[in-house]
């Protein structure tokens, strides 16, 4: 079972985080004075309508976008204090990311996608294939290793690109929509997938998501409105209002 919030270490820490858009004289605030707290171990899922600053704020946790006012730290490292080398690394190692449409690479094997970040980190050819392997039968791929992504369906990329997020063994898998363009069974085996991974490997899982199958694995649900954190529900009274919806 996930960590107990209020014992297990924080892994993320937004502190009075803000990310403006200046458009001419139009200042656009995507994300303004949010605090959050994350913890190792838990399953958030970002909730709010479109607009709300949901992928706003993945960037930011991800170090994929830079903020505008505020701080944003990952076990304990101040990401303003990196250099980009280490950001680099971060991204690499320490993160791995999902999104909506996959984002494969075309025009490499489904095997090839995911051993592609192990050999950025150092694995010798022999030791990717193998991990890449294991992690393409661990998230149910079956023996389509060699085929192109686009010879795989929507659920069955979604499967290689969890797998090459997991390919390094990250602390936090973040993931905007995962299941966004996945009918509703295969997207209900992904949003399983992920809460058995966050379950088995103790990794982190933050996912932005108008999927209300995910909402049945979150430890939190932090639903933002217009920038800011409107409210953040836990698991406990998660279970009453999920018995609503269905
Ligand atoms: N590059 C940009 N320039 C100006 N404004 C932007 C830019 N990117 C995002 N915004 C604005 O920031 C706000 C938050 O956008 P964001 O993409 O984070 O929303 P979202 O919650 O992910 O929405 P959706 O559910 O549609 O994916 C929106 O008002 C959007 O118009
Ligand atoms: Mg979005």
């Amino acid at each position: 079972m996930p960590n107990e919030p209020s014992t297990a270490p924080i892994l993320i820490k937004a502190e009075n985080l803000e990310r403006a858009y200046h458009t001419g004289d139009d200042v656009v605030y995507a994300i303004k004075d949010i605090d959050l707290e994350i913890y190792q171990g838990e399953y958030i899922s970002l909730m709010g309508p479109s607009g709300s600053g949901k992928s706003t704020f993945f960037n930011m946790i991800g170090a994929l976008d830079t903020p505008t006012g505020g701080t944003i730290a990952i076990g304990g490292r101040d990401l303003r204090n990196l250099k980009p080398s280490q950001l680099a690394y971060l991204r690499c190692v320490n993160i791995g990311y999902i999104f909506q449409n996959y984002n494969l690479i075309e025009v490499v094997s489904a095997l090839k996608n995911v051993t592609l970040p192990m050999r950025f980190r150092g694995l010798t050819e022999k030791e990717a294939v193998e991990k890449a392997t294991n992690l393409l039968d661990s998230v149910g791929l079956g023996q389509r290793y060699h085929h192109l992504p686009g010879e795989l369906s929507g659920g069955q990329q979604q499967r290689v690109a969890i797998a090459r997020a997991l390919a390094n063994d990250p602390s936090l898998l973040l993931a905007d929509e995962p299941t966004a363009n996945l009918d509703s069974k295969t997207g209900l085996q992904i949003v399983e997938l992920l809460s058995q991974l966050s379950d088995e490997r103790g990794v982190t899982v933050v996912s932005a998501t108008h999927d209300h199958n995910m909402l049945a694995v979150s430890d939190r649900v932090v639903y933002l409105r217009g920038g800011e954190v409107e409210r953040v529900v836990d698991r406990e009274d998660l279970d009453i209002q999920v018995g609503h919806i269905e």
